[in-house]
């Protein structure tokens, strides 16, 4: 028996409503969750909201609101956009819950047990949009470069984690085991931080007399847990941490996926936590870029340059943007966002590769067969393609990488196209004597458009059993690696012609 696949994405700040950015985040987990089912793994995903903090107070107070009745509003928000656009979670946590409350405190009474934390004087120049102290390196012009704001000079006695203490063994880990944070340039990133002198000791408290909407600190009533220290421990609250059954196990099969905003937190914070608290790693960290707007700005909520998923839904279809959002992020870097490009997608790949390819099978059965799937050619030119892409996908799947499976996949659909102008089933079709040859060619087509709805699925959900109605199939329970084997379309099933998958869209 495999571990179960457990995938996190980032707890979002309900501050502002769900956007491109996180959109994007939790679409990739909701594919990486269906891409293990399918092949029979047990998958639990985690996704929620970030509600404490002075960002939370802020704009609470922006809305004349209390912090709670805010955040009541918003995480409402956020899951009903995921469930709107299908995005499947098992469990959508609020650090405002009661079970995370429990689980943070007895996470920080651990560390304090071990001696991992103390009381210190600290005075040092704190970036709100941040929520952290920044050091001297951070700053750009004497700014915060990510949020453009002078921070604010602050002295305050607070509790410290140790954390420079675990720095030596995490930096051997992470040099021993690549894995561990992906892609490498982030790895990297990590490990020249952890040699360069940049990295101190972890402030995890507030001054109650400052901020209260937080997480109180169990055995001191005068502070409040930080915001960070606070969200992190949501990866193992979601599990059942500490006391319900199944949570070690679960928590044996965690990957975590990011954007590179957060890489610090995920990178340095996390994983020495778990070390002073004694508890085993996550198995990955999974790191994106940002989606940049018009000049290559970054896309945000303290920018204002949102781009909304319930509008590109609305627009184009789920189906659409989401593939979108798949196929045209490089794992890892930074891609520029427009809605030409989304456009371009759905017309050249959806809407011309992939529909067409299974229009024109469909039509061509229908006109020279009724209908009817024949006989398969006993050498099929397509299936070592069609072998060798499934393996691809799923090599690709198990880096993460959703745009390079994607390709893959529509290497296949490009071969089936090109197979279709080369066979040129109208000529055969003229001739008596390539009646065979014919309901060969037309086995092909539908045999690839078969396994390509069947490695669709994970990405595209509501695209996949379209396609396998259309061949007469039902939308697959077979596990994929059963389903994908070349010649699983029997013969003498009866397809139907259905709509067009995706509409060309037409701009002026
Ligand atoms: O950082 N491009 O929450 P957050 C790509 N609460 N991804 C983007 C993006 C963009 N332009 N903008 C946001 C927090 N994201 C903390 C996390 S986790 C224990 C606590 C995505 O609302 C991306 O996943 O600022 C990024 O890491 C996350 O949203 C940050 O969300
Ligand atoms: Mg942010």
């Amino acid at each position: 028996m495999k571990t179960p696949f457990y995938v996190t994405t980032p707890i979002y700040y309900p501050t502002a409503a769900p956007h491109i950015g996180s959109t994007y985040t939790t679409t990739i987990a909701d594919t990486f969750c269906r891409f293990e089912r399918a092949k029979g793994r047990e998958a639990f995903m985690l996704t929620g909201t970030d509600e404490h903090g002075e960002k939370m107070v802020e704009s609470a107070a922006a809305q004349g609101m209390e912090p709670k009745r805010f955040a009541d509003q918003m995480a409402e928000r956020f899951q009903s956009t995921w469930d709107t656009l299908g995005l499947e979670y098992n469990r959508f946590i609020r650090t405002t819950d009661e079970d995370h409350r429990e689980a943070v405190q007895y996470f920080v009474q651990r560390l304090y047990d071990a001696g991992a934390i103390e009381l210190r004087d600290y005075t040092g120049l704190y970036c709100v949009g941040c929520e952290r102290y920044l050091t001297d390196r951070e700053l750009v012009d004497g700014k915060c470069e990510q949020h453009q704001k002078e921070p604010e000079p602050r002295s305050e006695s607070n509790y410290f984690f140790k954390m420079s203490e675990h720095f030596a063994w995490w930096r051997d880990e992470l040099e021993r085991r690549p894995e561990l944070v992906q892609p490498d340039r982030y790895r990297n990133e990590v490990l020249s931080l952890l040699r360069s002198d940049a990295l101190d000791d972890l402030c995890i408290t507030r001054p109650t007399e400052r901020l209260t909407w937080g997480i109180p600190t169990p055995w001191d009533e005068n502070y409040v847990l930080y915001v960070w220290t606070d969200a992190l421990v949501n990866y193992l609250t979601g599990i059942g941490f500490p006391d319900h059954d199944g949570w070690e196990e679960r928590w044996s099969g965690a990957h975590h996926i990011i954007g590179k905003d957060i890489l610090k937190p995920h990178a340095i914070f996390w994983p020495t936590m778990l070390h002073a608290a004694d508890l085993p790693l996550y198995q990955g960290l999974h790191v994106h870029g940002y989606w940049k707007g018009i000049g290559d700005q970054k896309i945000s909520k303290s920018l204002g340059n949102l781009v909304d998923p319930l509008v590109m839904r609305d627009k184009y279809g789920f189906a659409a943007f989401r593939y979108y959002l798949l196929r045209e992020m490089s794992f890892g870097t930074d891609t520029s966002f427009s809605e030409e490009g989304v456009v371009r997608r759905v017309n050249d790949d959806l809407a011309n590769d992939l529909g067409n390819l299974l229009n024109r099978s469909i039509s061509m059965l229908a006109k020279y067969f009724e209908g009817v799937v024949p006989d398969p050619p006993a050498d099929a030119e397509l299936a070592e393609t069609s072998e060798r892409v499934a393996a691809e996908v799923d090599a690709q799947m198990q880096s993460f990488n959703t745009q390079r499976a994607l390709a893959a996949l529509w290497e296949l659909v490009s071969a089936a196209n090109k197979f279709i102008d080369e066979k040129a089933p109208w000529k055969l079709a003229k001739d008596p004597a390539a009646a065979d040859a014919l309901g060969h060619a037309m086995y092909e087509c539908l045999e690839v458009l078969r396994i390509t709805a069947v490695l669709l699925a994970p990405f595209l959900p509501e695209t996949s059993p379209r396609i396998l109605e259309s061949l007469g199939q039902p939308a697959s329970s077979e596990r994929l690696e059963g389903a994908v084997r070349w010649g699983g379309l029997p013969a003498g099933t009866q397809t139907v012609k259905i709509p067009a998958l995706f509409p060309r869209i037409e701009t002026e």
